[in-house]
């Protein structure tokens, strides 16, 4: 199995200063403007979904849900978004940070904890999240017993098929040990969830697992529309793409002969193969399982792409199954060389 390559994950939190809806509507449209673009120049750097929590929490107004491959993105998009006109009226309401990893613990027969080291998220309407932290003595418990527990959790978890669970893991890079982000369509559900997850063992050792935040997903345009002020809905092409339909995402020499790279479109991961001088791409995520497909080797000859995880092989031009688990085809990309850019769409 390839060596594991985790992404750094935040949710950031924003409060807008209630002063921005004072200004005038054209100033504040401009500036809602100005800040999806400044947010849409790092589409290919990152994934990034966007979620409002106006009127569920009092104390935030919008979620930037990220992924990517190092801190120092993460810490770019900050800089760039709070450098905005827009910007400068948000502030910090809470920033969860992390990384994905394979869990310790062992889920063989529960394909909901499939290990999660890309962050794939669903189109689920709600977003649940809180950071989560367990107390000493759950860690003094011996690993067997833990397992019990957790195992406990999991059956409890199967009753609520709808609900997709993200472990996002942050001992030693943030106060809370994990940030756990719960996606779903009923709220009800997810409530009816955590219900019953407190009468498990595993809950008597939770020391803290607030606050809870309540997102719904939506484009940022639409988000930035749930602020108030002048509303922006004619700018609700938030995808980068150029005349031909193509996005940008990579230049030649980030891929070299043989390689490959992750890359994102909107929300999208992509693989992107260079195979003997050729680019390909497809959805980052085997269709089997939660493998990167970007981790996978690929046979120059007949152009086969080996999933990394249990072997499952596709069709790099066209992404049908051609042997192992795998039987749904992955998504292919239009792939175009523009003097040293790499677009795909
Ligand atoms: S995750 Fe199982 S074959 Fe790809």
């Amino acid at each position: 199995m390839a060596k594991e390559r985790r992404q750094v994950v935040r949710f950031l939190f924003l409060k807008l200063d209630p002063a921005w809806r004072r200004l005038p509507a054209a100033e504040q449209a401009e500036q809602k403007e100005e800040f999806g673009r400044t947010i849409k120049s790092f589409h290919a750097k990152l994934l990034l979904r966007t979620y409002s929590t106006v009127g569920t929490r009092g104390d935030s107004d919008l979620l930037l849900w990220q992924a990517a491959e190092n801190l120092e993105t993460l810490q770019r998009l900050e800089t760039a978004v709070f450098s905005t006109r827009l910007g400068s009226y948000f502030s910090v309401a809470y920033s969860y940070l992390g990384m994905t990893r394979k869990s310790i613990y062992q889920f063989p027969d529960d394909p909901k904890h499939e290990e999660q080291l890309v962050v794939q998220p669903a189109d689920n309407k709600y977003l649940f999240v809180y950071p989560f932290v367990k107390s000493r003595p759950w860690y003094a418990l011996p690993k067997e017993h833990r397992q019990t527990a957790m195992d406990e959790h999991v059956r409890i978890g199967r009753k609520y098929p709808s609900i997709r669970l993200n472990t996002i893991y942050s001992y030693g890079l943030d106060d809370q040990e994990h940030v756990v982000a719960f996606e779903g369509d009923d709220p009800g559900d997810f409530l009816d969830l955590v219900m019953e997850l407190r009468e498990s063992e595993a809950s008597s050792y939770t020391l803290r697992d607030t606050p809870t935040l309540v997102c719904i997903q939506m484009s940022l345009w639409e988000a930035l529309d749930t602020l108030g002020g002048a509303t922006v809905q004619q700018f609700l092409d938030l995808a980068p793409a150029a005349a031909n339909g193509l996005t940008p995402v990579a230049d030649v020499s980030e891929v070299p002969l043989g390689g490959s790279k992750r890359v994102y479109l909107g929300t999208d991961a992509i693989a992107l193969f260079n195979v003997g001088g050729k680019f390909y791409a497809c959805s980052d995520r085997c269709t089997h399982g939660r493998a990167s497909l970007s981790e996978g080797v690929v046979d120059p000859t007949t152009c086969i792409l080996t999933c990394p995880w249990h072997g499952g092989k596709f069709e790099l031009a066209t992404g049908r199954p051609a042997g192992g688990p795998p039987v749904a085809p992955v998504k292919t990309y239009n792939v175009k060389v523009e003097g040293e850019r790499i677009l795909v769409g």
